[in-house]
């Protein structure tokens, strides 16, 4: 069986965009970096890196694009969704307009790499419209618009988003936000890698990170990379046990594109400050038709909602009402952003590492934080200043989040708990085709999932990270820990660290 036979949703982005051809490695070699992940930060590293001459070694555990970045919606904004408000308050007036101007520049930059490598990944400009659905929520536009402004950004009230067939209420437009196509982007960014002479394996999970002069990435199959540097791109730091994970937190995300009368929605960005909050682009569909593409319903990763299914349907309700002119659906997807506890990424030195960088914290601005990730860390390890470091800064102490850390910490110990609840069913028998629960047998939690035939798979439901008990999500067949955010495949293979490895068979 296909390890991932029962996955059920998938994005737009991927059918159809042009991934160069790449093997595993199968042999150890050196570089002066060694870049971990293939998503949009881990390749923009890449190739600024190779563009300053640096020799280049991307390992990708999967394939290119497989993680976050093939299942994003790609606004790309510098209208922050922590609001300038936030930001304001957790980083002083300097570190809002840090972050507004380098949210700015991340967009400059993916416009400047798609126009010099003459890539075609329908980049646009356009105008991002933040709007407040209740009255209550009004005054929260008035201290926004004053926060973001003193962040230095573009901005002007209106009386409503220019949405045909539904009164937003009062909103907020941001000029020269963006948007794109993130496969086609990522892949001739790939492309470019490799016209630059870095080389990129794939089907290359590393296992094993070192610091030091010579840092050293060993893949699960034994080959290692030596480089100068190393840089761990994989979305959450798989590199790090606890530091950064206690910083910030796995929250699930989820999307649905319908068809769309071509022209009858502007196209923009689109944001309400609702909490779960909703965020709306359009895109170009194959044959030059339009989708519109609604995200949203956020919960915590394997908690809370316990049918995630439901989440797209509160999704195209909410889509319905509001834009009577979509269509039929035609695809959904789902999945996981990184929320740090004072609303900035995570992008530099690894806390207590040598010559070890990181990128994590996306916070739902993956696109733009990726991008930020390969300006910054190419200056790092090029040895140049650059203005964000501190911002970003992994080791930074976040003080004036203290509430937030406690909060949230407390959160996740509370998963432990779930080590003496009872089973969530009696036994395999309860579980349907094609679903999964945590059942007890004696002291043991054993994660049970049928496939679709009936063929039942039995694994340990002990996280290997830090022991949580993982939750089954029915939206994308996967065992999910609430803790820090690993999932694993039915079959108990890994998919989103922290974790580096699977579930342990059940009988073990
Ligand atoms: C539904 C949804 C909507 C979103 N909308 C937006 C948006 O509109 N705008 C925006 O800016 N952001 C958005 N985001 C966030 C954004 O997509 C992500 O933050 C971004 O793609 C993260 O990029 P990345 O390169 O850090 O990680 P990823 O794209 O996840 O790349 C990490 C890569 O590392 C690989 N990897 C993991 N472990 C290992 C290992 N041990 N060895 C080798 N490789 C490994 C993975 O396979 C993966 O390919 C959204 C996310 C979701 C899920
Ligand atoms: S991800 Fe940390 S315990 Fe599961």
């Amino acid at each position: 069986m296909n390890e991932r036979l029962m996955q059920s949703t998938g994005s737009p982005w991927l059918a159809g965009s042009a991934f160069p051809d790449a093997g595993a490695l199968h042999e150890d070699t050196v570089a002066d970096v060694c870049v971990v992940g293939g998503g949009i930060a881990g390749l923009t590293t890449a190739y600024l890196l190779g563009k300053a001459g640096k020799n280049v070694v991307v390992l990708e555990a999967e394939h290119l694009a497989a993680g976050e970045s093939g299942r994003t919606t790609a606004h790309l904004a510098s209208a922050l969704d922590d609001r300038f408000t936030e930001l304001e308050k957790l980083h002083g007036s300097e570190g809002a307009r840090l972050a507004a101007e380098s949210h700015a520049a991340a967009i400059d930059r993916i416009e400047a790499v798609a126009r010099d490598e003459g890539i075609s990944c329908d980049f646009a400009r356009v105008d991002g419209y933040l709007f407040a659905p209740r009255d209550e929520q009004r005054d929260v536009l008035d201290r926004e618009l004053a926060a973001a402004r003193r962040a230095g950004l573009e901005v002007e009230p209106l009386p409503r988003a220019p949405w045909p067939s539904y009164d937003t209420g009062p909103c907020l437009r941001f000029s020269r936000q963006g948007q794109f196509h993130p496969g086609k982007y990522l892949a001739a960014l790939a492309s470019a890698v490799r016209r630059q002479g870095g080389r990129i394996f794939v089907h290359s999970p590393v296992k094993v990170f070192e610091g030091g002069a010579k840092a050293r990435a060993e893949t699960r199959a034994g080959h290692a990379v030596r480089a100068g540097a190393l840089v761990v791109a994989t979305n959450t730091p798989v590199n790090d046990r606890m530091a950064i994970h206690t910083k910030q937190f796995p929250y699930r995300t989820y999307a649905v594109a319908f068809g769309l009368p071509t022209g009858s929605v502007p196209r923009a960005l689109y944001w309400d400050t609702e909490d779960p909050y909703h965020y709306v682009r359009l895109a170009e569909a194959p044959g030059g038709r339009e989708i519109l593409i609604v995200g949203g319903e956020d919960h915590k990763t394997g908690q809370g909602r316990r049918h995630e299914p439901d989440c797209f349907s509160r999704l195209e309700a909410w889509t319905r009402e509001r834009f009577p002119e979509a269509g039929e659906e035609e695809y959904r997807w789902s999945g996981q952003v990184m929320e740090p506890l004072d609303g900035l990424a995570f992008i530099g030195r690894n806390p207590g590492d040598e010559n070890v960088f990181i990128a994590t914290g996306d916070s739902g601005h993956g696109m733009t934080h990726g991008t930020i990730a390969g300006l910054l860390l190419t200056d790092l390890i090029l040895g140049r200043e650059n203005p964000w470091a501190k911002v970003y800064e992994p080791s930074r102490k976040s003080l004036r989040a203290a509430g937030e850390f406690v909060r949230e910490n407390v959160n996740v110990a509370a998963q432990y708990l779930d080590w003496v609840m009872p089973g969530e069913v009696g036994g395999a028998a309860k579980i349907a085709p094609g679903e999964g629960a945590v059942v007890r047998e004696g002291l043991r939690k054993v994660a049970v999932c049928k496939d679709s035939d009936g063929k039942v798979h039995r694994h340990s439901a002990v996280c290997p990270h830090l022991g949580c008990i993982v939750h089954w999500n029915d939206a994308e067949k996967s065992w999910d820990c609430p803790c820090h955010g690993s999932r694993f495949s039915p079959q108990g293979q890994v998919i989103n660290g922290p974790a580096l490895g699977g579930l342990a068979p059940a009988e073990s």
